[in-house]
């Protein structure tokens, strides 16, 4: 064979490669060139036949020709892959722009938690306040020991906790009792001032018609040089004045036992019952919602801060139980047993997004 034969041949092939227009053709002029009975391969089987002193040099110039014909093809497949993948990219795109289904929107509902996460966080957005979050497994250095509850501590019975197993160094993870590690975790991050709320899940092995073992709570956090406890009254009367669209409240403040407060305070929601409605700010039944207080030094020092320099309060509140007294809902435990009829019946609209200009339970 010729030289120049050998560069036709390999002109044909290189060019056979670059018309392949997708792997299955590629793979087809790899079989018809490389494979057994391939082109070159056929070439190779009249090495035998030639005198011996051509040999060496027909030999070589097969190789070259095999080499540069497996380059080209590979170059060519990876090249068709990702030319298949973006066609791919680009094709299964899910096109998110698209109007929902008026069904949907007519059937689908907000659950009560939900909606009132964002009233709550409405109201609070109002005032000044940032959103921060935690995650729901926590150690229990920021859900119990940074908190001023070290072990041994009474107040851990109190909180019905859900341990995980004990890893290797001893440390043993929490699923968190309460939104307060949030007010840690913040305060570790920035300096001071803060003015934070934290909405989310907490968890407490405990069931019963009032109590489920995952619950919802936000905790509320300021600090910085002068805020005092008049501050703490009056952002939980606005924001009870707000959530439950009254003009007046009436509020109970009942000193109490908290480690990260001090001084701490339960406050109870005055409230009458006519019939099966509740009306809150009249009559003369009250009803615990949440637990406050000034925040502890020890808190403060924790995170680094100087309880000489900087102060402020915290609470934290209940949300599937201001819901209930809001929206005469009687079960707690019908929150979260997934039952479409409750949903139908207590559940709200897409598209009632509460605002304070609007209302915040249309
Ligand atoms: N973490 C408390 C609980 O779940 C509630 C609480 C009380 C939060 C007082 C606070 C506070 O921020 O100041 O029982």
């Amino acid at each position: 064979m010729t030289s120049g034969k050998f560069e036709q041949l390999e002109r044909e092939l290189l060019d056979a490669v670059a018309a392949a227009s997708d792997l299955v053709s590629l793979d087809d002029v790899r079989v018809a060139a490389l494979g057994k009975k391939g082109r070159v391969s056929e070439l190779m089987k009249g090495l035998g036949a030639l005198p011996p002193e051509e040999r060496r040099e027909f030999g070589q110039a097969v190789n070259g020709l095999k080499e540069r014909v497996a380059e080209a093809l590979a170059r060519r497949k990876d090249a068709l892959r990702e030319a298949e993948l973006s066609a791919r990219l680009t094709s299964e795109q899910a096109d998110i722009t698209l109007p929902p289904r008026a069904r949907g929107l007519s059937e689908g509902r907000i659950h009560p938690v939900a909606q009132v996460m964002d009233e709550i966080t409405e109201i609070f957005a109002d005032m000044g306040f940032a959103i921060a979050e935690g995650p729901d497994i926590e150690t229990d250095y920021h859900n119990f020991t940074a908190l001023n509850i070290p072990p041994e501590h009474p107040a851990r019975q109190e909180h019905d906790t859900f341990y995980f197993n004990e890893r290797a160094d001893g440390s043993r993870a929490v699923l968190r009792t309460h939104t307060s590690p949030v007010q840690i975790r913040t305060m570790e991050q920035t300096e001071p001032p803060v003015r934070i709320i934290a909405p989310g899940r907490v968890y407490r092995c405990d069931s019963d018609q009032t109590h489920t073992p995952m619950f919802h709570q936000v905790e509320a956090l300021v600090i910085d040089e002068e805020t005092h406890m008049g501050h703490l009254k009056w952002a939980l009367e606005s924001f009870c004045k707000a959530f439950f669209e009254v003009d007046e409240v009436k509020m109970r403040f009942r000193a109490s036992h908290f480690p990260f407060t001090e001084p701490s305070m339960e406050v109870d929601i005055g409230y009458a019952k006519v019939g099966d409605e509740i009306r809150i700010g009249e009559g003369d039944e009250w009803l615990e919602i949440l637990g406050c207080g000034m925040v502890h030094p020890n808190v403060l020092r924790n995170v680094g801060y100087d309880p000489d320099k900087v102060q402020g309060f915290a609470f934290g509140v209940g949300i599937d139980r201001i819901a209930m007294l809001k929206y005469g809902m009687p079960d707690l435990r019908a929150f979260f047993g997934a039952d479409l009829r409750w949903l139908r019946h207590y559940g709200f609209g897409v598209l009632d997004v509460p605002t304070l200009a609007r209302g915040m339970s249309l």
